[in-house]
C-alpha cells in the first residue's frame, strides 16, 4: 500500500474523464490553486471523453491548465471502460502520492478513481455526492451509489443529497453542504457566451431566426432514449412536432448520431426549421441556453444550468437525481411520452412555464466552499469532526 502525504505540502490529484467533468473542475482546481498554504494540485484525464469537440474544446474555454497525466483509455463497454481506466490509473497514484483523490460527477471515469484510490488506502473526496435518481437501470445511478459508499469527504449540491446519503448509512460529519461548483463556471463565463446569431451564422443559417419566434434546444444522449429505435424514433417525431412552431437546435452527441444513423431515423430531422448541430463548446451551449424559450433535455447539468439562467427545462426522462431543478427550479419533468411533452411545451410557450427561483449556495462560490473544507481536513489528518 503506498503512503500519501498527510503533512504539508498537500497533493491533491483531481480526476476528470468525460465531458460533464470539465466544467465542475474548473472552479475546483482554481480555488485549490489559490489557497494558503498550497494545496499542490495535479490533474489526470482519463480519456472516456477524448473528441476535440467533446474535450480539447472545453480545456481551452475554461482554461483548464493542460492533464499532467493522460490515460487515453477512449471508449468501450463499460466493463472494459471502467476495468482500463482502473488500471493505468494505479500507477499514476504510484507516481503522485497524492494526500487525497478528489472525483466528480458520476461517469464511469468516477467510481473507476475512487474505486482504485480507496483500496490504496488514499481518502476520496466526491464532489456532487448524494444526487439519486433510484433508477438503477441508469449507469450513473450505480456510479453514484458506489463512489459516495468509498468516500471519505462528500460535498453535495443541494439538500436532498445529505438525506439520500443519511439513509444509505454515511456518517454526517463526513457531508458538507456546499453548492454547485457548475454554476460557479456558468457564473463566471456567462459574459463570454458566444451569441446565438454567431452561432447560426458561423452554421451557414442566418435565416434560422428570421420568422422572430425565438427558438428551442434539444439534446439527447441517455442510453435509455438513444439506444432503442421505438424511443428514438417517437421523440424525434416529438421534436420534428414542436420544430413546426419554434425553430429546434439540436446540438448532437456522437452517441446519439450514430444510432440516429443506425436506425434509419434522419429523415425525421430533415426540415429547415430544425439545425444539426455538432456537440457545442462550453461557450456556444451556453450562449445557445441562455437565450432560448425552452430547454428539451435528457442532461443532468443542462437541468441545472437552465434553473441557474431561468430559462424553462423540459427533461426527456421519467426522473431526476436533482430534484431542487423541479421544487425550485425551471425544471418539469417530462418522460418520453409525446402526448405529455407537447402538453408541457404548450404551457411553457403560453407563459405558464415555471419562473423558479436560484437555489441556495448556488452563487458562485461552491469551490471556494470544498477548497477551505479540504484544507481544514487535510490540518486534521483526513479525519472529519
Ligand atoms: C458519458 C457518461 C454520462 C454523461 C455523458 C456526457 C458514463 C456511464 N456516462 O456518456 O453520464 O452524461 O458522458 O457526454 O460514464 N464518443 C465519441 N467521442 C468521444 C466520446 C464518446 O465518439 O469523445 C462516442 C463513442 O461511440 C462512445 C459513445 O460516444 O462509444 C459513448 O461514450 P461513453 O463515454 O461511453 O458514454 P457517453 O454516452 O458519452
Amino acid at each position: 500500500m503506498i503512503q500519501s502525504s498527510l503533512t504539508e505540502p498537500y497533493r491533491i490529484l483531481c480526476v476528470v474523464g468525460a465531458r460533464p467533468n470539465f466544467m465542475k473542475m474548473a472552479p475546483i482546481m482554481a480555488a485549490m490553486s489559490a489557497l494558503e498554504p498550497k494545496i499542490e494540485v495535479k490533474l489526470v484525464h482519463t480519456g472516456q471523453h477524448y473528441d476535440v469537440a467533446m474535450n480539447h474544446q472545453y480545456f481551452e474555454a475554461l482554461g483548464i491548465p493542460s492533464p499532467d497525466i493522460n490515460l487515453e483509455v477512449g471508449s468501450s463497454s463499460h466493463a472494459v471502460q471502467t476495468a482500463d481506466v482502473m488500471r493505468r490509473f494505479e500507477p499514476a497514484l504510484d507516481e503522485v502520492k497524492p494526500t487525497a483523490v478528489l472525483v466528480v460527477g458520476d461517469v464511469n471515469s468516477t467510481i473507476a478513481c475512487a474505486l482504485v484510490a480507496t483500496k490504496k488506502g488514499i481518502p476520496v473526496i466526491h464532489v456532487e455526492a448524494g444526487l439519486r435518481s433510484f433508477d438503477r437501470a441508469m449507469p450513473e445511478e450505480i456510479n453514484r451509489v458506489l463512489t459516495d459508499q468509498i468516500s471519505n469527504l462528500l460535498f453535495t449540491t443541494e439538500e436532498s443529497g445529505r438525506d439520500n446519503l443519511l439513509r444509505e448509512g454515511i456518517a454526517d460529519h463526513r457531508i458538507h453542504f456546499v453548492g454547485n461548483v457548475m454554476i460557479d463556471t456558468l457564473r463566471h463565463n456567462l459574459a463570454r457566451a458566444v451569441p446565438i446569431s454567431t452561432i447560426v451564422a458561423d452554421a451557414g443559417r442566418q435565416d434560422f431566426l428570421a420568422l422572430d419566434k425565438g427558438y428551442a434546444i434539444l439534446t439527447l444522449h441517455r442510453p435509455s432514449n438513444v439506444d432503442d429505435p421505438k424511443i428514438l424514433r417517437s421523440l424525434l417525431e416529438t421534436a420534428a412536432t414542436i420544430s413546426k412552431r419554434t425553430p429546434l437546435i439540436f446540438p448532437l452527441h456522437p452517441r446519439t448520431r450514430a444510432t440516429i444513423e443506425r436506425f434509419g431515423l434522419a429523415h425525421l430531422l430533415a426540415t429547415d426549421q430544425i439545425l444539426l448541430l455538432p456537440p457545442m463548446g462550453y461557450l456556444e451551449m451556453l450562449g445557445l441556453m441562455k437565450d432560448a424559450r425552452v430547454v428539451l433535455t435528457d442532461s443532468g447539468g443542462i437541468q441545472e444550468e437552465t434553473t441557474a439562467l431561468g430559462v424553462p427545462c423540459i427533461t426527456l426522462r421519467n426522473n431526476t437525481e436533482r430534484p431542487i431543478t423541479v421544487d425550485e427550479g425551471t425544471n418539469t419533468v417530462a418522460g418520453q411520452d409525446p402526448a405529455r411533452i407537447l402538453a408541457i411545451y404548450d404551457e411553457v410557450m403560453q407563459g405558464h412555464g415555471k419562473a423558479g427561483r436560484i437555489p441556495r449556495f448556488w452563487d458562485g462560490k461552491a469551490a471556494e466552499r470544498i477548497a477551505a473544507s479540504v484544507l481544514t481536513w487535510f490540518k486534521k489528518g483526513c479525519q472529519s469532526q
